[in-house]
């Protein structure tokens, strides 16, 4: 980074990574210390005071001096005033104004040109990135299918929102273990056993996939609604399964197998991967010892000959740990899953991806291991999410209103497939540009409001090139690729940075330089969708300055060289933050 914005008088470390927030922090800091030296606030508490004003022409940034009159006790116009004079000689400032109670400040817009667009650009595809987690462990828990189940559109926050976080995590340092903690225990799956050896073959499964199992599924409550002894035989299959009968151990994986078959074509569009399938069944024999423990620590209660943990002094309804004929349950296999976690990875946090619908069931995981006394539990935390309707209806299984995600990510590619053929009849690779654009428009989509939101789904507003979409996003970073491609042959002489001082211009300078904040925000409250809209904002910033500057001038090749750096800049972090939430930045489109 250049001199010019480190503002601040005295030296300190070269740092690769920018934040405009504490840069600005630093300057201050120095000039408060200057203008009273008995001050004791540090340069985190300043950047953590510095407001963002309405408008522009408020400044960049604005500090409200009234929190300092407290610590300084003089007026806080005054000490506005004070700063403001000492506050000019900073090269990172433009102008200062004291307007009331507020210092504003407008940054110097040629050294701050100049030292963002350097510092994005070195950083290499890092820019907002930090090593914040180094040496600290994530255990993401998300996407978490039932086995003999299709993935429908449901499932589609959990995995992205998981996906997307997975890789923020891993963007700052940390060691992230992606789990995808499969439902496979259970009667049911005897239930299908029994089914399969009554009406199946394998053929057919293998062929129909889980749609098969499904309908074995299907087939068997039917049948057991006037053949009531079915039941019994379901629950003798699943009896073999937990004893580890060779036979129904065999079908019982190969059920598995066919999921996540199906499942990994999903994955594969998506671009999610896990880093293991550890899932309930994993957990069958690990359950005895938690049980073991919770009778020593006088936590297991008998209620109605079941086993309990009784949490009405925290206002829940007691956990049922096992029930009268032995068998345990799903919280059962999640206390299990979270010792086995702890003792296996290490981890600092573990991050259940995993609808709102299933608060209580965590509120009461959490506290039962609290009063367990694992203090390792404060780590945990259930990052819940809204529902996922479609063209304005609730999805219903019973109602047979449901939207397999393999047909919904088909049809997107199809559509993206078609308006490509109509806006660019001759770019090349067609086929590769639709997954990127009909995938991705799905997943943009997903990840675009607070994740406790509920989403309506609607293709027209995924799939428009012009909203805040998606693809809207991904043709702002062909177009920058593009403006790229054609400088490629020019010679350019060294940026003459006074080209990018104009208020749009600004705009994206602004953006870029926001983005490490926004990164760092969306990691501590597990909201991917900040980075969306940042990423979108910053699309729309440049897009913006596009329609009314020309970025290539013949007669001033400073100047384009500098515009040229901006362009730059931007198709990198817009690359950044689409990895980040989990779409692909097609090049052409
Ligand atoms: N399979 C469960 C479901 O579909 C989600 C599992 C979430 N993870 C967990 N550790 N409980 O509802």
């Amino acid at each position: 980074m250049r001199r010019e914005l480190r503002g601040a008088c005295g030296e300190r470390k070269e740092r690769t990574i920018m934040d405009m927030r504490q840069l600005t922090a630093e300057g201050l800091i120095a000039c408060i210390k200057k203008c009273y030296p008995d001050c004791t606030l540090t340069q985190e508490e300043i950047a953590g005071m510095l407001e963002i004003p309405p408008e522009k022409s408020l400044g960049d940034y604005a500090l409200p001096c009234f929190k300092l009159s407290r610590v300084f006790r003089k007026a806080p116009p005054e000490i506005a005033a004070r700063l403001c004079e000492s506050v000019k000689e900073l090269d990172l400032c433009g102008k200062a104004e004291a307007v009331g109670g507020y210092l504003n400040l407008f940054l110097n817009r040629e050294n701050l040109a100049r030292g963002i667009l350097k510092t994005v650009i070195e950083a290499k595809g890092h820019w907002g990135g930090s090593e914040v987690g180094k040496g600290k462990t994530v255990c993401l828990d998300y996407s978490s299918i039932n086995i003999a189940k299709r993935f429908h559109i449901g499932h589609l926050s959990t995995t992205m929102i998981g996906n997307s976080l997975k890789r923020i995590y891993d963007f700052n340092g940390y060691t992230t273990v992606g789990i995808n903690h499969l439902g496979d225990w259970g009667t049911q799956f005897g239930k299908m056993i029994c089914a399969y050896k009554k009406w199946g073959d394998r053929e057919t499964v293998e062929k129909a996939g889980v749609q098969g199992m499904v309908d074995l599924y299907v087939r068997f409550h039917k049948e057991a609604e006037t053949n009531p002894e079915l039941e019994d035989e379901g629950r003798a299959w699943f009896k073999r399964i937990e004893d580890g009968d060779p036979e129904a151990m065999e079908i019982f994986t190969w059920f598995k197998e066919v999921t996540l078959r199906d499942a990994q074509r999903v994955y594969d569009l998506l671009g999610v991967s896990f880093d293991s399938y550890a899932g309930e069944s994993f957990y069958s024999d690990k359950m005895e010892p938690v049980i073991r423990q919770l009778k020593e620590d006088g936590l297991l209660v008998e209620s109605q000959g079941a086993q309990v943990v009784d949490l009405e002094a925290y206002g829940m309804p007691p956990a049922l740990i096992m029930r009268s004929d032995g068998a345990t349950l799903y919280i059962t296999r999640d206390l299990a899953a979270a010792f086995y976690r702890h003792n296996t990875y290490h981890f600092d946090k573990c991050l259940y991806v995993v609808a709102y619908q299933q608060n209580l069931h965590f509120k009461q995981l959490f506290k039962v291991l609290d009063l367990m006394g694992c203090d390792w539990s404060k780590g945990m935390e259930h990052v819940a999410f809204g529902m996922v309707s479609y063209e304005g209806r609730a999805l219903s299984t019973r109602e047979g209103y449901v939207v397999y995600l393999d047909e919904l990510l088909q049809k997107a590619v199809d559509k993206a497939r078609e308006i490509i053929e109509t806006k660019s009849p001759n770019l090349e690779n067609k086929d590769e540009v639709a997954r990127q654009v009909g995938i991705g428009a799905v997943v943009y989509f997903d990840l675009h409001n607070d994740r406790m939101k509920d989403i309506d789904f609607r293709w027209e507003r995924a799939l428009n090139f012009d909203g805040e979409t998606g693809p809207y996003v991904q043709y702002t970073h062909a177009r920058c690729c593009s403006v790229l491609r054609k400088a490629a042959d020019l010679t350019l002489s060294e940026p003459d940075y006074t080209a990018v001082t104009d208020d749009e211009a600004q705009d994206v300078l602004m953006s870029l330089s926001r983005f490490p904040e926004t990164v760092r925000k969306a990691m501590e409250s597990n909201e991917p969708s900040m980075i969306t809209r940042h990423t979108t904002q910053l699309a729309q910033a440049y897009n913006k300055y596009y329609f009314e500057h020309r970025i290539m001038e013949e007669n001033d090749p400073a100047g384009t060289a500098a515009r040229l750096e901006l362009t730059r800049a931007v198709k990198e972090v817009i690359a950044t933050g689409l990895y980040l939430i989990g779409v692909e930045a097609p090049e052409r489109m």
